[in-house]
């Protein structure tokens, strides 16, 4: 005979980006969403409206989503346990602690960070494979929350109590100063008279094609351009192109690491490249 699985209740303070993606992904697994809460009334309508659950100002489940700004936390923590809040209160920022959450011994809490650049229409399909980083005060509540990071298809992994930081800084690197870098590229293409959706369209490609690479290759691999094949007549022609540009600095730091990737370079060509570019 085949053992019921029980599953935690679920319920969402904030019914933004986060709750909107994690809460529709539960519900498509079969999860019971007992209510959600936000700041606006109207903002949580909506999320309760697509869950069929009740709107509340201080939901109560098993597992309490607290997933409101990150300098929002402590306060709605401390309003919701005020208000009799019960089940475990779980935030989902990606750089703080369990040490946000009131020092309260008959609560549990817990940290639960999807490592993915939520969009307002970001829908989770399981595909994502997501890492899931996870504090909780308890292995009991770790075990819950491995569940549910299990069910979205993700990949939990438990965080030891000094990490938050460090293992934030991994996702804002790689997600969002890709954005940084398009729009670097996109303001040079700009300069010469690209047209924007030609402009928009090529340095996607241009991200896409390295992307590829790296699903396939190892980055000394992956990497192409002028500090792979060490041509530091291209390097010159660059820097006075940037000069009076405030992207100047930021080329040189990132040139100054890819030497470090590029695997064919003798020593003195290696040496020329980073003199060149910790000169100015
Ligand atoms: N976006 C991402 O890529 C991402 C990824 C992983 C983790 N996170 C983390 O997840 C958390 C939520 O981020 P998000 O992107 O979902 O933010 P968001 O889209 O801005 O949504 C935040 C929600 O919280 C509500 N809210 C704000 N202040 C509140 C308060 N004092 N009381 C009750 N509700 C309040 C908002 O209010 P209204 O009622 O006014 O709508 C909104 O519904 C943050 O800790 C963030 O660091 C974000």
């Amino acid at each position: 005979m085949q053992m019921a699985v029980t599953r935690p209740t679920l319920a969402f303070l904030g019914a933004g980006r986060v709750a909107t993606a994690l809460g529709l992904a539960w519900q498509a697994r079969g999860y019971t969403i007992t209510a959600v809460g936000s700041r606006n009334p109207a903002s949580a309508r909506r999320l309760a409206e697509q869950l069929a659950c009740r709107v509340e100002p201080f939901p109560q489940a098993d597992l309490v989503f607290l997933s409101v700004p990150d300098d929002q936390i402590a306060a709605v923590a401390r309003a919701w346990l005020g208000n009799n809040g019960q089940g475990a209160l779980i935030h989902t920022s990606g750089v703080h602690s369990l040490a946000l959450f009131p020092n309260i011994s008959q609560n549990q809490f817990g940290t639960f960070h999807p490592a993915y650049p939520f969009g307002p229409q970001t829908r989770l399909t399981g595909e994502e494979g997501l890492l899931i980083g996870i504090e909780a005060t308890s292995a009991e509540l770790s075990q819950m929350l491995e569940g549910v990071a299990l069910d979205l298809g993700g990949r939990p992994v438990f965080l030891p109590a000094d990490a938050k930081a460090r293992y934030h800084l991994a996702a804002v690197v790689a997600s969002n100063y890709l954005v940084t870098l398009f729009e670097f590229a996109r303001s040079l293409y700009a300069q010469v008279g690209v047209p924007a959706e030609l402009n928009t369209a090529t340095v996607l490609t241009l991200m896409q094609g390295a992307l590829q690479n790296l699903v396939v290759y190892p980055p000394a691999q992956a990497l192409t351009g002028p500090i792979a094949r060490g041509d530091l007549a291209t390097l010159h022609l660059h820097l006075a192109a940037l000069e009076q540009t405030p992207w100047l600095a930021l080329y040189c730091q990132l040139g100054l690491h890819t030497v470090d990737l590029a695997p064919d370079l003798q020593p003195e060509q290696r040496q020329q490249i980073k003199t060149l570019l910790t000169r100015l």
